[in-house]
């Protein structure tokens, strides 16, 4: 493999220079971190899966007219995406009551809810990613409010359009998590959806059982992690089957 430049490591990926001016290399890592880095440990094979999963995902939503940065997958464990300036926000689109919602709300795990929310927290390993509003998002110039619409338009089109898919084979999609960058075309810029769409930042449970089939597994030390991973390709038809 040719030495590339390194340009950043995070918890369970590696960019690299891409070849072509404004591209990079997303390398997915077997490496799993939980709680902020409280806990951390490796799923074998989940950078291989991910890295199908996401592929598979980002090109459906591309078909529905939603901007990626998604260009092609180059191995098992790498991707070509587009540079991007990140925004630094994590946008959470949830249905169904979980995690860190339940926690703070009192709300049961598993309750419906009336319909789905849009959530932001400030990507900030220091600050424990702490949830921020539309109010702080603008006062602090991470995203305008035009930026903002755009997010929410398309957060809220990913979430239809995912729900639906993972409907189809069975799952049901919980909550996840995206992230959103900028991209400038001919000095016009736009934003697209970037990072990873996997069962590292979606939480997806058995439609019939509620079994989970993401990283819960790992966060709660429920054990079967690679197995639950490996099953979501395999109902999305991106696996053999076994
Ligand atoms: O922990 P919480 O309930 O807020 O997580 C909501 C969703 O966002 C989950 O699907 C989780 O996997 C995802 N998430 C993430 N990265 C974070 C925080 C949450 O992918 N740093």
């Amino acid at each position: 493999m040719a030495r590339r430049r390194q340009i950043y490591e995070g918890k369970a990926k590696i960019l690299f220079e891409g070849p072509e001016p404004g591209t990079i290399v997303q390398y997915f890592k077997d490496d799993a971190t939980a709680g902020n880095g409280a806990k951390s440990g490796v799923i074998t094979g989940k950078g291989v899966l991910n890295n199908r999963i996401s592929e598979f995902l980002m090109l459906k939503l591309r078909d529905i007219g939603i901007p990626t940065h998604f260009i092609k997958r180059l191995n098992m464990r790498e991707q070509l995406v587009r540079a991007v300036e990140i925004i630094p926000l994590e946008v959470v689109v949830r249905n169904v009551a979980a995690g860190s919602l339940s926690k703070r709300f009192g709300i049961e795990e598993g309750t419906r809810l009336p319909r789905p929310l849009v959530e932001f927290y400030y990507k900030n390993d220091a600050l424990n990613d702490p949830m921020v509003s539309e109010e702080h998002i603008t006062a602090f110039n991470w995203a305008c409010a035009h930026d903002l619409d755009d997010i929410c338009g398309y957060a809220v089109r990913v979430n239809d359009f995912l729900c639906g898919l993972f409907a189809g084979v069975g799952i049901t999609l919980v909550d996840f998590k995206l992230e959103f960058g900028r991209v400038w075309d001919n000095d016009e810029m736009r934003i697209v959806l970037a990072d990873e769409i996997s069962p590292d930042n979606c939480r997806l449970w058995d439609a019939r059982t509620n079994e989970k089939l993401d990283k819960d597994r790992f966060r709660r030390d429920m054990g079967r992690v690679e197995e639950a991973y490996q099953e979501v390709a395999r109902r999305l038809g991106i696996l053999p089957e076994t």
